[in-house]
């Protein structure tokens, strides 16, 4: 069976780096590619920032590829990751050979909400002066993330950190604590806690202390690009929008406005997440050979310039398609 990958490259960089990751992908299985639009310039085009025909092939396809929206992000990827039924991010920060980063030792994965929070859409405007948000955080959600953050930990990891902030947000982080660490408790994972402007602090200072971090969405946003600052830029990290039969894979930076049309964005973000859409699709070997492939690019180039070299993204991708 062919699988079908539907392709939304979005805007900006989304244009450059995502046919990067379909050649690799091209390079290492036979599927089929299904290309759709989305974002600012289709908006501009249609009206819609998200057409139907996009939103209904991310419900149909084995496992979709998007890259990047701009201003319409929000009206884009949001749906998206609802279109495939996605409970959680997973967004891995590593530091790789080669590469300058501020913190060499981080290897942390996030496993961050992805349904509810701040970012359930629940904000009003009640006056010229007043605006508020509804914080959104059930028992449901939050123990299906635990359920996946103890499958995800069985076999390669000793047990994961709970990041969160309870001891303002009583309620619902209250709520999210709760049903994380029961469930743990209940599968016989070993768990740790802390609050997450503390996690800031302690990430920065010692990364080598986490391995796998499970946090509500906002705090998995913000604190995963943290981490992507102590391994060397927005460029190097993937990430997976894992429902229970899609899933959804796109780099975790945006449109990259201030270099978008040079060909110089760091392909590796978009390449890594292809990676892991193969690990999701059960191509474990040619996952792991991308992911090998674009390590050994890392370490001896040719590289972008937000990793102080000078080459373009269709170099690197080149020379990562050689190496596969
Ligand atoms: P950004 O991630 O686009 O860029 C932040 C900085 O990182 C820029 O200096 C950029 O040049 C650099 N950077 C990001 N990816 C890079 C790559 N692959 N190679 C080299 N350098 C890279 O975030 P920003 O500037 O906050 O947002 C720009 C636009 O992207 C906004 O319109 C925002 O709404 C959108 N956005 C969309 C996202 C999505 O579609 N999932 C996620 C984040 C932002
Ligand atoms: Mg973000």
């Amino acid at each position: 069976m062919t699988e079908e990958i539907a392709v939304v490259p979005g805007d900006g960089i989304g244009q450059e780096v995502t046919p990067a990751a379909v050649e690799v992908l091209e390079a290492v299985g036979k599927f089929e590619f299904v290309e759709r639009e989305a974002g600012d310039a289709t908006k501009a085009e249609t009206g819609d920032a998200l057409p139907q025909e996009t939103y209904d092939i991310a419900t149909s396809a084995d496992a979709t590829l998007f890259g990047a929206a701009g201003a319409t992000a929000a009206d884009v990827i949001l749906p998206l990751r609802e279109a495939v039924g996605s409970f959680v991010n997973v967004r891995p920060a590593r530091a790789y050979p080669g590469v300058d980063a501020l913190r060499p030792e981080t290897d942390i994965v996030f496993l961050r909400e992805n349904t509810e929070g701040v970012y359930s859409g629940h904000e009003s405007r009640l006056s010229e002066d007043l605006s508020t948000l509804t914080r959104v955080v059930t028992s449901s959600a939050s123990k299906r993330l635990a359920e996946f953050a103890c499958d995800f930990v069985e076999d390669e990891y000793d047990g994961f950190t709970v990041a969160h902030k309870a001891n303002v947000m009583r309620e619902t982080d209250g709520r999210f604590r709760e049903a994380v660490l029961s469930v743990a408790d209940k599968r016989g994972v070993d768990t740790d806690e802390l609050l997450m402007d503390a996690f800031a602090t302690h990430v920065c200072l010692s990364p080598q202390k986490f391995d796998v971090v499970v946090c509500p969405n906002l705090a998995g946003d913000v604190l995963s690009d943290l981490a992507a600052g102590l391994v060397g830029g927005l460029g190097l990290l993937p990430s997976a929008n894992i429902g229970p039969d899609r899933a959804l894979f796109e780099p975790v930076h945006g449109t990259a406005p201030d270099i978008a049309g040079e060909g110089v964005a760091n392909p590796t973000a978009a390449i890594l997440s292809a990676a892991m859409l193969l690990d999701y699709l059960g191509y474990d070997k040619e996952s792991m050979q991308v992911d090998e492939a674009m390590t050994s690019v890392l370490e001896s180039g040719p590289r972008t310039p937000d990793l102080g070299g000078e080459r373009s993204t269709e170099d690197v991708t080149g020379a990562v398609v050689d190496r596969l």
